[in-house]
């Protein structure tokens, strides 16, 4: 059986609303897992909540609910965003889950077993709001704390520490032997950096439930819980090991069918979880005997109009009204437009707004309605015979935009696309087949362009298929087309058939009367 293209996402905190950074994640994501589609391979894109942890029990006992009843409320309005996004995911993990709680204790009982644990007394401060522990070289010159770490603590307390040491040296020889680990260079650098300078301190992986009852109690004693992060990397494997996953040995699932699934061939994360996925996860995946993900891929921030996002200023962009006003097609291609992954971004309304009017509405919009129109008028909707003018031409970017597509350069392959519409675009005014209607004997020469023109259309639906799928499927729609748009391997230039009959064009993208500028 060959191993199924598995990708993930961050699972994000329940506490909170979904915002710009949990859109363009999922977006990214949910876009390479398509492209992957495109190329005809079978892909697994799984997302999901992170539920545990002090935050939430805090939360939940401020509402005066129940730690998993909050959970539950959240988590039906995280699910619903999901389906907003339109993503082809194919499940949805909770850490919450019976399924996830026997893999976590299935692993820490494993790793206990095998001595990668001992107890301790730590003594020391500690931030509920990071619920991490601290240093020395954590405070400011002053003494002071981070005001990241909100109220900081002195606490003395046992628990359970994860031998971290033993694996660095391991870590750095695989990520230097291993160049596509982490990506891009400066995020792999960065992880180098950190390893060779520091000495790995052991990691907690408890919490005592005298101070935090919301998490997975450690199987091998009943006074803790889980720490959250322990918990909430392992969900990457609590899919595929509940599914039956051979590469997963040593879970107590069964299935008639399983999957292909571990090693993950890539997590997508935002750069500031980076130590967790780079450091502690390889480290718990080696010391538990499982392979590694093929890529921790990093992307950055997103800032709106040059500052951070924060509720408590308004500075947000909340990806449901943008979705509710604009479409969602709209939303995912500003996103993937406008940052490549990697570098840090920047949302402003204006720039949304102009992407839409001039690459949307203007661009790919009126690129359809025109082709559609004009074969419509001229003739009755019915295909002319093939034309081969721009054969060359569209299928060599077709191949670049394939290209740059299993590099995973999405931005890139959109510019691309957006190039050959243009390049269409143009053909048109250049060819003028309005004014060749006029003039029947022209009639030839103005089936060659009429052809030329729909057959692009069909073209550009294919490549447009992994990043603006409901658009996508619109023109094939639109273009009557009885086939769907989903393999790359359809983009060659020929496919529509003489005789066949279009439908009639509806706007993809319909102009929007701005309010006018204050
Ligand atoms: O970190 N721009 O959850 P989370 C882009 N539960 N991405 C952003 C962003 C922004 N402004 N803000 C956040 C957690 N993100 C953990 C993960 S994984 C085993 C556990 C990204 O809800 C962030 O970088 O705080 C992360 O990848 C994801 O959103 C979830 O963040
Ligand atoms: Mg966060």
């Amino acid at each position: 059986m060959s191993k199924t293209f598995y990708l993930t996402t961050a699972i994000d905190y329940v506490n909170g609303h979904p915002h710009l950074g949990h859109a363009y994640e999922k977006v990214i994501t949910d876009a390479i897992g398509r492209v992957h589609r495109s190329l005809g391979e079978s892909t697994f894109f799984l997302t999901g909540l992170d539920e545990h942890g002090q935050k939430v029990q805090k939360a939940a006992m401020e509402q005066g609910k129940g730690s998993q009843e909050y959970c539950d409320e959240l988590a039906a309005s995280w699910q619903s965003f999901v389906g907003m996004l339109g993503l082809d995911h194919r499940d949805f993990i909770r850490t919450t889950q019976d399924r996830h709680k026997k893999v976590v204790q299935t692993i820490l009982s494993k790793l206990h077993a095998e001595d990668h644990f001992y107890k301790a007394t730590y003594e020391g401060y500690y931030s509920a709001k990071q619920e991490t522990f601290l240093t020395e070289k954590d405070r400011h010159e002053d003494g002071s704390f981070d005001e990241i770490y909100g109220e900081v603590v002195r606490l003395v307390e046992d628990n359970y520490y994860f031998k971290l040491g033993r694996h660095q040296q391991w870590l750095i020889d695989y990520i230097e032997a291993n160049p596509d680990f982490v990506y891009p260079d400066n995020r792999r650098n960065e992880v180098l950096g950190f390893l060779k300078n520091n000495t790995l301190e052991d990691l907690c992986i408890s919490r005592p439930k005298s101070r935090l009852n919301w998490g997975i109690p450690l199987p091998f004693d009943e006074d803790y819980v889980t720490y959250v992060w322990f918990d909430a990397l392992t969900n990457y494997v609590t899919v595929p090991a509940s599914m039956g996953d051979p590469a997963l040995p040593g879970f107590d699932f069964t299935s008639d069918n399983p999957p292909s699934l571990w090693p993950a061939d890539m997590h997508m994360i935002g750069k500031d979880i980076l130590k967790f996925h780079a450091v502690y996860w390889p480290i718990m995946l080696k010391a538990a005997g499982f392979q590694l993900p093929k890529q921790v891929c990093v992307h950055g921030w997103w800032q709106k109009d040059g500052q951070k996002m924060s509720k408590t200023t308004g500075n947000v962009v909340d990806p449901v009204a943008v979705i509710d006003e604009w479409g969602v097609d709209a939303f995912r291609y500003y996103m993937l437009r406008e940052l490549d992954i990697g570098p840090d971004g920047n949302w402003t309304d204006d720039g949304f707004q102009s992407r839409y009017a001039a690459e949307l509405a203007n661009g790919i919009g009126n690129l359809v309605n025109r082709s559609l129109s004009m074969l419509n008028r001229y003739r009755n909707g019915e295909v002319p015979a093939i034309c081969n003018e721009l054969e060359d031409e569209v299928n060599n970017v077709a191949q670049e935009v394939i290209d740059l597509s299993c590099q995973h350069k999405l931005q890139g392959a959109l510019k691309r696309t957006w190039e050959l519409i243009a390049r269409i675009n143009q053909y048109i005014d250049q060819t003028a087949p309005f004014k060749l209607a006029k003039d029947p004997d022209q009639a030839g020469r103005l089936g060659e362009i009429l052809y030329t023109l729909v057959e692009s259309c069909r073209v550009i639906a294919v490549l447009l298929n992994p990043y603006l799928p409901g658009t996508s499927a619109k023109i094939y729609d639109q273009l009557a087309l009885k086939d769907t748009p989903d393999l790359f391997k359809k983009s060659k230039w020929g496919g529509m058939q003489a005789g066949h009959v279009v439908g009639k064009p509806n706007p993809l993208f319909p102009r929007k009367d701005l309010p006018p500028k204050k």
